[in-house]
């Protein structure tokens, strides 16, 4: 048995859970007019109602107990204060340097950070004024009016999900692209809409070695000397981000159009460094300094505030109550908010690359389910896809539902009707319908016995269903930085309390290794043989195809 399960706080848990497990949320709130205000709180004007979670007081109070218990605050400030703790890479995990706005010192090994990440925020501010303003231009005089940024996972969802978000703010003009797959359609697609004369790429990665991103930069950059026989121009039209500057040049990157960052980011925790260039040149420095304020008093929130009032403790635990005690397989973010269709993907990676792990802390395998799998889709279409099964479905389906009280296009009834399906929805998870509401509602209906015998059953609803309810005012930068520390900080906490490493993310090189191999066999169409029936199979049926290489 593994430390965690055999915790006080753990096994206090699992005990409170045999007794309250069958608990209708129905039933607490009848129980408790005040049960929202007991179960929310508030960081500037987001507010979290968690009232519609399968907790009682006691439920509450044992889980930030396990908090206590797993020593959340003091990993929390050995984070902030960079220390190693990503320990399979012997690294700090200090994106909160990146919009540490008060300039406090960040140690590593020895040395204060902030000048160079200020530094860095001023080489982004520099360039992007002169690309916005028009002083620098194509190599032809044009005004560069689209960002192509290739790169693939942190180095592409990050800053997607906010150029995508932010639309309402971008500077007219200036159109920004992300082409992360290997597939060579993406490139083409995007490479359809641009000029070479008026297109800056950025090649993001912090490896500079990642095979889908160094495959497109090449693409990118013959389809550009292809298109203007210019070789010489190529330094004015890509630049790099990463940390490896070296090969950077090697790829024909002039020094001051490298924008570098530092091993202690992780991927999926970079945008906000220098990784978020296109969000900068999109978007312009100002608001980009919006969202690090935003997400910085996220970090002054999680790093002072009470684990009982605290927005990513919170949602940790209740995550954790639903993963490891009502086997909730699954965790899901419907965001009603058309901007914010993107932010599952960036999600996915930030929560399932950091704790899809087996292996804790010490080395040894968990025996407790760990990272859940993280999915959504956007109000209200959400309700036309998969709400069936959430409403009646024989799995438990804990989610997180985001909305901002103002629209950045108010028309009409549109944003009125879409919160009140965002309230209606939440309410009719967290009550259901008995059987006898029902049954009055077909009766009231004038159905005759014979069918409303047939039909009731259908139509009872459970209920119990819990959601994490998070209002906003706006989705502006200043929220939207808010908002993606707070999934950074709720990603944390629960890597903590399971006791693995969400820095790391050893699980995603195996699979690159065989592709190499297999890759070779495909080119040169030779001997499969020596791969398992499946694959072979596969390989030669490809190759029968014709395959396109
Ligand atoms: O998915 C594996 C991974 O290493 C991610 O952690 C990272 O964000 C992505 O590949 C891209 O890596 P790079 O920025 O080095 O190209």
């Amino acid at each position: 048995m593994s430390q965690l399960t055999e915790s006080p706080a753990w096994k206090a848990l699992q005990a409170h859970f045999d007794e309250v497990k069958n608990v209708h949320m129905r039933d607490l709130f009848a129980q408790d007019e005040r049960r929202f205000q007991k179960f929310s709180t508030k960081m500037d004007d987001i507010l979290l109602d968690f009232s519609k979670n399968r907790i009682t007081d006691k439920t509450f109070e044992l889980l930030v107990n396990l908090a206590r218990e797993r020593e959340v605050e003091q990993w929390r400030d050995r984070m902030m204060s960079g220390e190693p703790i990503n320990i399979s890479e012997f690294r700090p995990a200090l994106h909160t340097a990146l919009r540490n706005r008060s300039n406090t010192p960040v140690m590593v090994d020895g040395e204060n950070v902030m000048p160079k990440v200020n530094r860095v925020l001023e080489q982004i501010r520099y360039f992007s004024e002169r690309v916005r303003g028009g002083h620098y231009r194509g190599y032809s005089g044009h005004l560069i009016t689209d960002v192509v940024n290739i790169g693939i996972g942190g180095s592409d969802l990050g800053p997607h999900v906010v150029c995508d978000a932010m639309k309402p703010y971008a500077q007219r003009g200036m159109n920004v692209h992300f082409v992360s797959n290997v597939d060579p359609t993406h490139l083409t697609e995007i490479l359809k809409f641009v000029q070479p004369e008026s297109t800056l790429f950025i090649i993001s990665s912090k490896s500079f070695t990642t095979q889908e991103t160094m495959l497109n930069a090449h693409s990118a950059r013959d389809w550009f000397v292809k298109l203007t026989g210019n070789q010489k121009a190529v330094a004015r039209h890509f630049v790099a981000v990463t940390t490896n500057q070296q090969a950077a040049a090697d790829f024909g990157i002039l020094p001051e159009n490298m924008f570098e960052f530092w091993d202690w980011v992780g991927g999926r925790y970079s945008l906000w460094s220098a990784i978020g260039l296109p969000i900068v040149l999109y978007l312009g420095m100002e608001r980009f300094e919006a969202m690090l304020e935003g997400a910085h008093a996220m970090d002054l929130h999680f790093a002072n505030t009470p684990l009982e009032k605290n927005i990513p403790v919170i949602l940790a635990l209740l995550g954790i109550w639903y993963n490891n005690f009502y086997d909730a397989q699954s965790h899901a973010v419907m965001a009603y908010n058309q901007y914010l269709r993107r932010l599952p993907a960036h999600l996915q990676q930030l929560d399932m690359e950091s704790n899809g792990k087996t292996i804790d802390r010490n080395g040894n395998r968990v025996d407790y389910l760990t990272g859940p799998i993280i999915w959504g889709e956007t109000g209200s279409n959400c309700q036309h896809a998969f709400f069936q099964l959430l409403h009646q479905g024989t799995k438990p389906v804990p989610a997180d539902f985001l909305a901002p009280a103002q629209s950045n296009n108010p028309l009409g009834e549109q944003h009125c009707i879409l919160l009140s399906n965002f309230f209606a929805q939440t309410r009719a998870l967290m009550q259901g319908k008995t059987e006898a509401e029902a049954r009055a509602e077909l009766e009231a209906a004038g159905m005759d016995e014979d069918k409303i015998r047939e039909v009731l059953p259908h139509k009872i609803f459970e209920g119990n269903k819990p959601t994490n309810s998070i209002i906003f005012e706006k989705l502006d930068p200043r929220t939207m930085g808010a908002i993606l520390a707070m999934y950074e900080h709720k990603v944390f906490v629960q890597g903590i309390i399971w006791n693995i490493n969400s820095f790391d993310q050893w699980g995603v090189e195996y699979g690159k290794q065989l592709a190499d191999d297999i890759y070779v066999c495909l080119h040169e169409k030779g001997d499969a043989s020596c791969y398992d029936s499946s694959t072979r199979g596969l390989i030669e049926h490809a190759m029968n195809l014709n395959f396109t290489d």
